[in-house]
């Protein structure tokens, strides 16, 4: 018997430690490169010498520590309060501000700090058979989420395909007497503009509903931005009628991930958020946010990157992700066939082709083959497929190499010529009822594209076929497509 055989991740025979750690760094090199300036998705990279090391030990100080029971490690306490007051100086609250009586809770990411959102909105009026949600459409899908699990409606307000945000009269028309939350961004994700906050706010506050600013993404990056002089609209506490902000540490913090701040503007906007349960025979439990137990390793992390890096850190961070956005924007409006979908005002570069010989999913692919990896948006509504470059600091020290890659992709791109799906591939994507999607015809579909082994280095066939298909057929294709990687690795060491 070989000392890895029972299953992978539980042999028969523990296996020495610095074997282990070979392994992973084995199965690691098959991702996507975390750092280097080359990732515009997932992964917020400030490229500042020793960070990483720093996080890392702070993680694991404090990675056994239990957040389920606040009185019985105070140091978690103690650092998620500091999180939380610096997350609130931020955006416009605390003592000597509009809102002195900021309070808030550390979650684990973006989509549990907006789910929190909506549901002390939705328990805030308990009154309410059939509750509801105001959101642009540009507002993040952890929305959706949250409608989905807490079951509550969801009234979608359109963007305009020029300014990609909503109208405050769409937004007040939206409003009913079901509705408990209405959402503004700041800024959206796909496009990295800023929702009219303030006009939104207005009229939440005008009929009496709560308005929460997502400002999960880019809320650690404006304020900066806004010192460096750029013209940021006010987006947080300082706009009255905003009730609650979320902001993820895990972004533009960086901090490692599982962290992120939901803020309220008082004390009983909040209390509808916790849990308490003390009707069993085990210990009484109250859970401000989702999970019971949580690790101490993400919030000792993130304390431990805002106290080092500081607000001179983040100034300078933000500059140069400021001067990494102009690079990369002029590199787009000097490519032929390319149009920027909004002049950039955070720190998000996204862009779309107005020449049918060019094909965006291609070219994501061309720019992946050449190390840049981006992430392509497919159309929605009256907006078309685009490619989006979330940017960060270390970005700013690969811009020059960005414009010849760029071109270079592009030339390959137009050389390569459109995809062009067999037409009953694509008349099966666009006339397909979503329950038609059988896992069997999935699992054939997978297996046909080349998926059935995971995902391919050129995705462009793959992306026409979604784009070509309405959004619950998108969906579920990726539900049961996702369901076919997670299967259990039976007696496989992973990349064995
Ligand atoms: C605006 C916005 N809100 C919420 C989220 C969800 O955050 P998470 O992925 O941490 O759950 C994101 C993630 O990109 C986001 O951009």
């Amino acid at each position: 018997m070989s000392d890895t055989a029972g299953t992978g991740a539980l042999p028969a025979r523990g296996v020495p430690a610095a074997r282990v750690l070979d392994e992973i760094r084995a199965l690691r090199s098959a991702d996507r490169p975390t750092h280097g300036g080359r990732l515009f998705a997932y992964v917020y990279d400030p490229g500042v010498a020793g960070l990483d090391e720093l996080a890392q030990a702070a993680y694991a100080a404090s990675a056994h520590v239990n957040g389920l029971d606040p009185t019985a490690f105070p140091s978690l306490l103690a650092m998620e309060n500091a999180l939380v007051a610096a997350a609130a100086r931020l955006l416009g609250g605390g003592p000597g501000t509009a809102a002195p009586d900021v309070v808030g809770s550390v979650t684990g990411g973006g989509t549990e700090s907006l789910l929190l959102a909506v549901k002390a909105a939705r328990d805030a009026r308990p009154e309410l058979t059939a509750p509801r949600l105001v959101v642009p459409a540009s507002a993040h899908a952890a929305f959706a989420k949250a409608a989905h699990y807490l079951r509550v409606e969801l009234d979608t307000v359109p963007v305009d395909p020029v300014t990609l945000r909503p109208a405050v009269a769409d937004v007040a028309a939206a409003i009913r007497p079901e509705t408990v939350l209405v959402v503004a961004s700041a800024p959206s994700y796909a496009h990295g503009v800023v929702d009219p906050v303030a006009g939104i706010a207005e009229v939440a506050a005008g009929a009496g509903v709560r308005c929460h600013v997502d400002a999960c993404f880019g809320g650690w990056a404006l304020p900066w931005l806004r010192r460096l002089g750029a013209p940021v609209p006010p987006f947080d506490f300082a706009v009255p009628g905003v009730t609650s902000v979320s902001v993820d540490l895990h972004k533009y913090a960086y901090a490692p991930k599982g962290v992120s701040v939901l803020l309220h503007r008082d004390p009983a906007l909040r209390a509808p958020q916790f849990f308490a349960y003390a009707d069993w025979p085990g210990y009484t439990m109250v859970n401000p946010v989702i999970a019971s137990t949580r690790s101490g390793g993400p919030i000792a992390a993130a304390y431990a990157t805002l106290r080092h890096l500081g607000e001179d850190g983040y100034l300078r961070l933000a500059a140069s992700t400021r001067d990494a956005v102009a690079g990369l924007a002029d590199a787009v409006r000097a490519s032929d066939g390319l149009r920027l979908m909004a002049e950039p005002e955070s720190t998000v570069v996204c862009f779309t082709a107005d020449d049918p010989k060019l094909d965006l999913f291609v070219l994501v692919d061309e720019l992946t083959a050449r190390g840049w990896h981006t992430q392509p948006q497919l159309r929605y509504a009256d907006l078309p497929a685009s490619v989006h470059l979330t940017v960060t600091a270390a970005v700013a020290s690969r811009v020059a190499e960005f414009a010849p890659a760029l071109a270079d992709a592009v030339a390959a791109a137009r050389a390569a010529g459109p995809v062009v799906l067999p037409p009953e591939l694509r008349a099966l994507a666009a006339g397909l009822a979503p329950e038609a999607l059988t896992p069997e015809l999935v699992a054939g579909l997978a297996e046909g594209l080349g998926l059935a082994g995971g995902v391919p280095d050129r995705m462009a066939v793959v992306n026409t076929l979604l784009d070509a298909a309405p959004a619950a057929v998108r969906e579920r294709l990726l539900a049961e497509f996702v369901g076919l990687l997670q299967r259990p690795a039976w007696g496989r060491t992973p990349g064995g």
